[in-house]
């Protein structure tokens, strides 16, 4: 990642925070764009940028060359399908689905690889489009179009640009604060998984970076699951 330019949606917070950490030691530069600065402490190598995904206005100025972008911003709706309205759906798709549009259309024309090899995209889906789970109707229909997504552009960018998805279960984040509010619920919530604990923001953080990087320079349109076995082993 020496030498890169790298913009990260929603590196304020979250997964995308440890990201911001993990790269800012070999970065050029860092763009984070999100709407407050929350965690952040910008310096030389990284600097935020305001910015709302669902607001109806131009996205920021993107840097001249871009060689790594991840999009970050994404929503944990949890509601029976009888008490999710329309606009529900559509709030799940404005954040996930078009605010990811919205960033890729932005710095499209920005991005380019670096001797000779593919700038690289990452995105975020979750686990519950490969596994069906009660309750996800409105978020896993949103990031199955993320998925959607992901595979086009993986096709249609190519070989210039790569684009792949980490898929997570649940990750022990700011956006997973209301399920993982008491050890009680931390422990249930363990429990469900094969490796018998939830993610942690460092675990996605250290599979965005591989995605990023040159190692896997031969990886585009994956979607890697990342849920301690949850969505393909039964233990
Ligand atoms: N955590 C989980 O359990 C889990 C599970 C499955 C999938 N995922 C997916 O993984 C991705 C990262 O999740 P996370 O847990 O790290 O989320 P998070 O803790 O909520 O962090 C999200 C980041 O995005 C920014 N953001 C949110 N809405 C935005 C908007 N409208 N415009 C601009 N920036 C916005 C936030 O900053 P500001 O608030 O300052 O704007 C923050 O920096 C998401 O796509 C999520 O759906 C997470």
């Amino acid at each position: 990642m020496e030498r890169h330019q790298v913009v990260i949606a929603g590196g304020s917070g979250g997964i995308g925070l440890e990201l911001v950490r993990l790269l800012a030691p070999r970065a050029a530069g860092i763009q984070v764009w999100s709407r407050t600065r929350g965690g952040l402490e910008p310096d030389g190598v990284v600097r935020h940028v305001e910015c709302d995904f669902t607001a109806d206005q131009p996205l920021p100025e993107p840097p001249e060359s871009v060689q790594a972008a991840v999009y970050c911003p994404g929503s944990i709706t949890l509601r029976s399908f009888r008490s999710l309205s329309v606009a529900d759906f559509r709030q799940d798709l404005e954040v996930n689905l078009l605010g990811a549009v919205r960033f890729l259309q932005t710095l499209q024309p920005r991005l380019v690889g670096h001797d000779g090899r593919p700038a690289s995209v990452v995105l975020f889906s979750t686990v519950a489009v490969a596994q069906g789970m009660p309750m996800h109707a409105s978020i896993a229909a949103a990031k199955g179009a993320v998925e959607g997504l992901v595979r086009s552009l993986a096709a249609e960018w190519a070989p210039k640009v790569r684009v792949n998805a980490i898929a997570p279960a649940l990750t022990d984040t700011p956006l997973a604060a209301r399920l993982l509010s008491s050890p009680e619920k931390r422990e249930a919530m363990a429990a469900r998984y094969p490796l018998k604990r939830i993610g942690t923001a460092a675990d996605a953080a250290a599979v965005a970076r591989f995605l990023l990087s040159d190692e896997s320079g031969w990886m585009t349109g994956q979607v890697l699951g990342l849920d301690g076995g949850l969505s393909t082993l039964k233990v």
